[in-house]
């Protein structure tokens, strides 16, 4: 049995080695928290983003999508609250001159500190118990393990209960009696906790004197309620109806780290839900329920998603929860559900002086709408599909690694082999390649035995291979062989196109939602 942190770095070298995600600029040492999708990763962000978008536009007559620039008025992130209070807590250590964020040391002594000894007694009592170990049980009976779980919940509750407050004397306090060192000086000497802002500014216009100061977007969410008018008017969009729009948000982490769990550059999908306001209780249960039914479709398992219901609520909400996946190292937030109120267009509506109102034909009257927002990132998800869909098999001979993605996702939707490259085989598989292309990414390989061309589709998760053989050239049949069962039966070459299409095709997964 692998601990969580073996898991996670087979994750990251698994998604270099396969030419899924790269380290940005790699060549001069890497950005830290930048990353670049590679030929693989590509196609399976792209597959993910278009499955969200045909969910959330193509099957909703009432949502419209847009793609609103990155740059924007600066007025609009004081207005949105950005420029006063979007921060995080930071503390220095006066020895190495680092800095680091507050919250997240407290978190990394829970993490290293206790959960490791939890993990340590976890593998222990494996390796004593052998097949017979039952791990749910032991976490919920252990005293040690319940000890150091009753631990690590004290400590984080005080933790979040100071930055709610924004007690950050609080949070100082905690680093102190925790006796947390610095991971660089190994000093104890801190600073205060301070609030840092994370949005990266930058100049418009060609000279210093000139130039005007301008915000990289934190959210794509802005882009969507400054169009609000727009494009109600010019969509002839009654309420409730919604805009979605996907696209790059940038925020100045101060933790780089988790890979592409928190990114310095990063991409958005994000949905604003305009309501009529005394709405939003039952529009905020139909989005958290239809969001966590889309994450359910990809068959990633019940069991990996929870609730988490925010307590204390953002200036602007009057509801929020975020649909959490269970990552290599632990539930994490995937998406979050807002019930932001009328708080974002009233404010641009006093920031600009320009009405941003609705008018009700039915009630003849006019108002502010409400707006309920779901907002999910997309490397987050690329992260949570691609972490729970490596696997390591036990064969009869010998492992197998298999990225067991959901198909409709999968970079590639099948390979197709030719047995061996002689005998008029490879023609034939490219002719199959050809008729396939149009509807699916396809990729052709001949290079080494049959066996290690399916262990390499395996490694990058083709649901499906079909190879030609001589039997091929006698009666148009292939054999088709699935990843995850490894089964293969041999069909005409015919229906090959109508069996992806039930099993691979988006139209065909997006009519299970
Ligand atoms: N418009 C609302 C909003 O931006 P958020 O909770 O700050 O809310 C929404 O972000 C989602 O964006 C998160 O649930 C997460 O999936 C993703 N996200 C936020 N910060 C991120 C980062 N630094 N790197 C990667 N994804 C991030």
């Amino acid at each position: 049995m692998k601990n969580k942190d073996e898991v996670f770095k087979r994750v990251i070298s698994h998604a270099k080695e396969y030419g899924f995600i790269f380290q940005s600029s790699e060549i001069y040492d890497g950005l830290s928290a930048v990353y670049d999708y590679a030929q693989m990763g590509a196609l399976l962000k792209k597959n993910i983003r278009d499955y969200w978008w045909h969910a959330m536009v193509r099957l909703n007559d009432n949502i419209v999508g847009i793609d609103a620039a990155i740059f924007m008025h600066p007025t609009t992130w004081k207005a949105s609250g950005h420029v006063d209070a979007f921060n995080d807590p930071l503390i220095d250590n006066k020895d190495s001159k680092k800095r680091y964020r507050a919250d997240v040391l407290v978190e990394d002594y829970v993490a290293n500190k206790i959960e490791a000894k939890i993990d340590k007694e976890i593998q222990k009592a494996a390796k004593r118990f052998g097949a017979d170990f039952d791990q749910e049980q032991f976490e919920q009976t252990n005293p040690r393990v319940l000890g150091y779980k009753e631990k690590a919940a004290t400590i984080l509750k005080r933790l979040a209960r100071s930055l709610e407050d924004e007690n950050l004397e609080d949070v100082k306090a905690l680093i102190e009696e925790l006796e947390i060192a610095c991971p660089l000086s190994g000093s104890k000497n801190w600073t205060d906790v301070k609030q840092f802002n994370l949005m990266f500014g930058t100049k418009l216009g060609a000279s210093a004197e000139t130039a005007t100061d301008l915000y990289l977007r934190p959210e794509t969410a802005q882009g969507i309620f400054v169009n609000f008018l727009n494009v109600q008017k010019t969509g002839r969009m009654k309420i409730p109806f919604g805009i979605a729009q996907t696209g790059k948000a940038f925020r100045n982490e101060i933790v780089a780290r988790q890979f592409i769990f928190r990114m310095r550059e990063f991409e958005q999908m994000e949905m604003q839900f305009f309501i009529k306001p005394g709405t939003q209780q039952k529009w905020y249960e139909h989005w958290k329920s239809h969001r966590l039914k889309w994450h359910l479709s990809l068959g990633m398992g019940k069991e990996n998603y929870r609730f988490h219901d925010h307590e204390k609520l953002a200036h602007y909400a009057d509801a929020a929860a975020d649909i959490e996946f269970k990552f290599p190292f632990g539930f994490k937030e995937l998406e979050g559900i807002h019930s932001r109120t009328d708080f974002d267009l009233s404010s641009h509506e006093n920031y600009s002086g320009k009405k941003l109102q609705y008018f009700d034909p039915e009630e003849n009257t006019s108002y502010v709408p409400y707006v309920l927002e779901t907002s999910i990132g997309l490397d987050r998800m690329f992260l949570a599909v691609y972490s729970n869909s490596l696997q390591e098999e036990e064969l009869e001979k010998g492992t197998r690694t298999v990225l067991k993605l959901p198909s409709v996702l999968a970079p590639y939707k099948v390979a197709v082999l030719p047995l061996l490259k002689r005998d008029g085989l490879p023609e034939i598989a490219k002719s199959i390649v050809e008729d396939l292309r149009f509807d699916y990414d396809v990729v052709y390989d001949e290079k080494d035995a049959v066996g290690r061309r399916y262990r390499r589709q395996d490694a990058i998760g083709t649901p499906f291979c079909l190879t030609v053989d001589h039997q091929t050239l006698e009666d148009q049949t292939v054999t088709i062989r699935e990843r995850d069962s490894m089964n293969q039966e041999r069909v005409a070459i015919s229906s090959v196109g109508e069996m992806l299409r039930k099993e691979v095709s988006m139209s065909e997964w997006l009519k299970r939602l």
